[in-house]
Parts: structure tokens; C-alpha cells; sequence
């Protein structure tokens, strides 16, 4: 469903992600893992046509990024690291505004929005402004917008950022819930990312870790974990593998 070939991102003598692939096939839940400046937030989006990459490609449901890149784009449901939220429309509006932009056809807006709201827990609220809204509900209408148009794939930018540990259960079982099928609809794939371990020990099944832009594990959770060390002791001895010496003793 996501095949990730070599992408690669330089900003000048940056390597922000350094000939990163991997293949997530349908219905995977992915946790994209990795230190601040890792590469995740990138990697993302590439994946998702925000910038394009160096070198290497991605297909996304069986589209090229850059020779289809309008349908990939369509294949995919993106929460950035910012949602791009209008705080003064209504949280209604808002999503049937998404809906139009990714071309949902004009008779089938009005159920697709009132399904995205009431799968993320905002049908009660449809009529406020956005900007009187907590973080965790203004981070629910990110999740709406990203699956308003019933993308076959979610990618999902450290959605639990900046939220207090209330906010970050209800997100993370929303996740979860978004993570598998409703009736009569096929599965969602989802890539999550984050630096937050127990995050991916609540909601992902396998694990790419990264460190200064290139990938350095790709395994199901239950294997990383299967020696008796923790995530967390996991993703420290990797991390500290990378690290000068010197850096290390600091
Ligand atoms: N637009 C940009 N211009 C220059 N450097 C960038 C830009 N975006 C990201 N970087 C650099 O690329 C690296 C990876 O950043 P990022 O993908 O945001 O990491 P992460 O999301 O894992 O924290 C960092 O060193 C960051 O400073
Ligand atoms: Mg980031």
C-alpha cells in the first residue's frame, strides 16, 4: 500500500533522510519512530507530495509520486505536524471545505462529513468555531479532515503532540478505532509518528526506527520486544549505537 524507494532529502549539506525504503502493505499499522530531526516529519512528507523528494520515490496504493502524483495524493489522508486549522469557520464547514478540496463528489459530501465527524467524536460539536476548541478536539478535527475523502492510507504526524494525558488516551483510541475497519469498508493503513514509545507500544504493530535520516530497524513490535528489553531499552541502544563516542560519554 506505501513503498517507500530510496527516498532521499538534502537541504544543502543536510541529509535530512538518507535512501529510506520500506513497503507497508494493507491494513499494517506502522509506528515511524525516531529522535527529534531524525527524518520522520520529512520522510512524511514526501510521502504525501508536500516536497519532493532528492532522490528516490514512493507509490502509494500503486501510484508513483511523481508520475501520478494527483491520484497518490488522493490515496492519502495526512495529519501534518501542524494541521492547517481555520480557527474562525465552524468545525462542520471546515471538513465539508476538506471534503470539496479532495474532491469528493458534490452529492456525497454531506454523509461523508457527517461520517469523519461522528467517527472522531465531533458530531456534538459540528456547529462550534474551531479556534474555541480544546487542542484535543482542534487535534479531532485534524483526524476528520485527514479522513473525510475515505483514504485507503493515514498518515499521521506525532498526532498526540502538546496534549494532556486525557487528550492523549482519547486520541490514541481514536487512532486505534480508525486503525480498524467499520463494516462494509476496507481497512485503513496507517503510518503514525512519534517519539513517544508507549504510543507505539498502545497502538502499532511494527516498528520503523530512524536515526539522522536513515532507517536502522524494521521489525513487528512483539520481535523487537521478544528478548525482554523494553522498547524504550530498544530504541536507547540503537539511538546511542549511532553516537560518537565522546557525544555518548557526555
Ligand atoms: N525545510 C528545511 N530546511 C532545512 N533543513 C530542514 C528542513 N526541514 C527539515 N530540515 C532538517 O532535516 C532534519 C530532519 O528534520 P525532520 O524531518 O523535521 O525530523 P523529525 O520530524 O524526525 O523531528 C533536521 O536536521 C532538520 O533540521
Ligand atoms: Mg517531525
Amino acid at each position: 500500500m506505501i513503498e517507500a524507494r530510496g527516498l532521499t532529502k538534502r537541504y544543502g549539506d543536510v541529509v535530512a533522510v538518507d535512501d529510506v525504503s520500506f513497503q507497508i502493505g494493507k491494513g499494517e499499522v506502522v509506528g515511524f519512530l525516531g529522535p527529534n530531526g531524525a527524518g520522520k516529519t520529512t520522510t512524511m512528507r514526501m510521502l504525501t507530495g508536500f516536497v519532493p523528494p532528492t532522490d528516490g520515490t514512493a507509490v502509494i496504493a500503486g501510484h508513483d509520486i511523481f508520475t501520478d502524483p494527483i491520484a497518490a495524493r488522493r490515496a492519502i489522508g495526512y495529519l501534518p505536524e501542524t494541521p492547517p486549522l481555520y480557527p474562525e469557520m465552524t468545525v462542520e464547514s471546515y471538513v465539508a471545505y476538506v471534503a470539496k478540496i479532495n474532491d469528493v463528489a458534490r452529492g456525497k459530501r454531506k454523509p461523508a462529513v457527517a461520517r469523519a465527524l461522528e467517527r472522531c467524536g465531533l458530531a456534538d460539536v459540528r456547529r462550534r468555531v474551531i479556534g474555541t476548541l480544546s487542542k484535543g478536539y482542534r487535534q479531532r478535527v485534524g483526524l476528520a479532515q485527514a479522513i473525510v475523502h475515505v483514504p485507503p492510507v493515514l498518515i499521521l504526524d506525532e498526532p498526540t503532540v502538546g496534549l494532556d494525558p486525557i487528550q492523549v488516551r482519547e486520541i490514541r483510541q481514536l487512532i486505534s478505532d480508525l486503525a480498524s475497519p467499520e463494516q462494509g469498508e476496507s481497512q485503513h493503513t496507517v503510518v503514525l509518528s512519534t517519539h513517544i514509545l508507549p504510543e507505539v507500544e498502545a497502538i502499532c504493530r511494527r516498528v520503523i526506527l530512524v536515526n539522522e535520516g536513515r532507517k536502522v530497524i524494521d521489525k513487528p513490535l512483539s520481535e523487537l520486544t521478544a528478548g525482554g528489553m523494553t522498547l524504550d531499552e530498544v530504541f536507547v541502544r540503537e539511538i546511542m549505537k549511532e553516537a560518537p563516542a565522546e557525544q555518548a560519554a557526555s
